[in-house]
Parts: structure tokens; C-alpha cells; sequence
């Protein structure tokens, strides 16, 4: 078959990575998590003491942290100047600080950049996750699809993953962050017109991983 481009977007807690690794290596695609991107480069800026309350520090800053991101749906890494980030891309600190600093006009434009090299790269067709895939980094991908649910199951689904968290505190969190990526002025969060929107709170994983493997399917 032909390649083909499967975008993945929707907010947090909705089930998009654990679908999008499970669709690629169901159909043989290569994998690109793009919230990874934008947790390194955050990672990078706390670490080099960029003031990431100040835009105009991080816009200074956007171009010097080298990402790789793999794209093996089986495990995928991301290093930050050749160290492994995996792990400490996951961290809360992170998590409460990525909004901010991938709002950044710079970040958006650096970091869409590699996103539209790595998917051409991908000879074999790819899924790329993220917010903003369908509308802006790829609005010619065969497939889009935008993947949601209720607020309670979002953050059910997320102190799930994260251990000893609060529940209350998660669906704050998320749903701050959730407002965040969809208000900001460059590229937000949002459904591309040509979506087909997927409400996963009723739904298995197996389930919603059935879904998105019978559209890109019916599009191949
Ligand atoms: O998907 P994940 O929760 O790891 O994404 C972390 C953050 O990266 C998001 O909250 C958002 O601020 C940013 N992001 C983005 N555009 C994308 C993917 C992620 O702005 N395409």
C-alpha cells in the first residue's frame, strides 16, 4: 500500500498516544509523538536557566536545544542534545511549564519544521500525535482524525498513569492546560475542518485503536 499520512490530534487524557503507537505498529507506520517535541525543548530551557515566564527568552532560546526524536511506534526515544529524555520529559514541573514555552511563536515554527521533515522522511507512511497536526503541520494528511472525551474520564484516565496523584488535582491540571493549548494565538488546539471526530469516553483502547484502523483502511 501506498504511504499514508495519519494525523492524530485532541486534547489531553483522551487516549491519543497509547491509540496512535497501537494504529502504527498495527499497519507497519512509522510513529511521531509531538508533545514529546515540545516537553524536550521545555526540559532544555529549565535546565539552561531560561526564565520560561518570559516569551522573549524562550523565543531566544528556541533554536539551540538539537531534538532527535525516533519514530518506532514499538519504542519510541527523544534526545536532547544526545541525552535520552524519555524519562524526565514526563516529569510535573514539565508538564506545568510545556504550555507556556509551546506557545512561543519560535518554538511553534522550530519545532513544525522537524515535525514536516521527519513525516516526509517516513517512506513508509507515518501517525503523528499532537494539537495541532491536522490544521497546521500537516493539512494534507490523508487521514485526520480528533480524538475526545469528557473531562472526568480524561483525568481518570491520567492520575491512572501517574502514580500517587490526587484526582482532583489532575482534572485541574489537564483541564488548565487543555485551555491554554486551545487559547493561544499560534497554531491551537482545534479540529481541522476535514477531522472525523472520535468521543472516546465510552469507548475501550481496543475499541478506539478498532476505529481509527478501520478509517485509515477505508482511506488506503
Ligand atoms: O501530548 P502531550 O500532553 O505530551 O503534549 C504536551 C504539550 O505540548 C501540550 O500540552 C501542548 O502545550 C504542546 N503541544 C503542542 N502542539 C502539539 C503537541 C503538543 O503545542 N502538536
Amino acid at each position: 500500500p501506498a504511504a499514508v499520512i495519519v494525523a492524530i490530534d485532541g486534547p489531553s487524557g483522551t487516549g491519543k498516544s497509547s491509540t496512535s503507537k497501537a494504529v502504527a505498529a498495527q499497519l507497519g507506520l512509522s510513529y511521531l509523538d509531538t508533545g514529546a517535541q515540545y516537553r524536550a525543548i521545555t526540559w532544555w530551557m529549565l535546565n539552561n536557566g531560561v526564565d520560561v515566564s518570559d516569551p522573549s527568552e524562550i523565543a531566544t532560546a528556541a533554536a539551540k536545544p538539537v531534538i532527535v526524536s525516533g519514530t518506532d511506534p514499538a519504542g519510541p526515544t527523544i534526545t536532547v542534545d544526545g541525552e535520552d529524555a524519555s524519562g524526565p520529559i514526563r516529569t510535573q514541573e514539565v508538564t506545568s511549564k510545556v504550555s507556556a514555552v509551546s506557545a512561543v511563536p519560535e518554538v511553534r515554527t522550530r519545532i513544525t519544521a522537524l515535525q514536516r521533515s521527519i513525516a516526509a522522511a517516513a517512506g513508509g507512511g507515518i501517525v503523528v500525535e499532537g494539537r495541532d497536526i491536522g490544521t497546521t503541520v500537516l493539512p494534507d494528511a490523508d487521514i485526520k482524525i480528533f480524538l475526545t472525551a469528557s473531562p472526568e474520564a480524561r483525568a481518570a484516565r491520567r492520575s491512572g498513569e501517574v502514580k500517587g496523584s490526587d484526582l482532583t488535582a489532575t482534572r485541574e491540571a489537564l483541564i488548565k492546560r487543555d485551555a491554554a493549548d486551545s487559547g493561544r494565538t499560534t497554531s491551537p488546539l482545534a479540529k481541522a475542518a476535514d477531522a472525523v471526530e472520535v468521543d472516546t469516553t465510552e469507548l475501550t483502547l481496543s475499541q478506539v485503536i478498532e476505529c481509527v484502523v478501520t478509517l485509515v483502511g477505508e482511506k488506503r
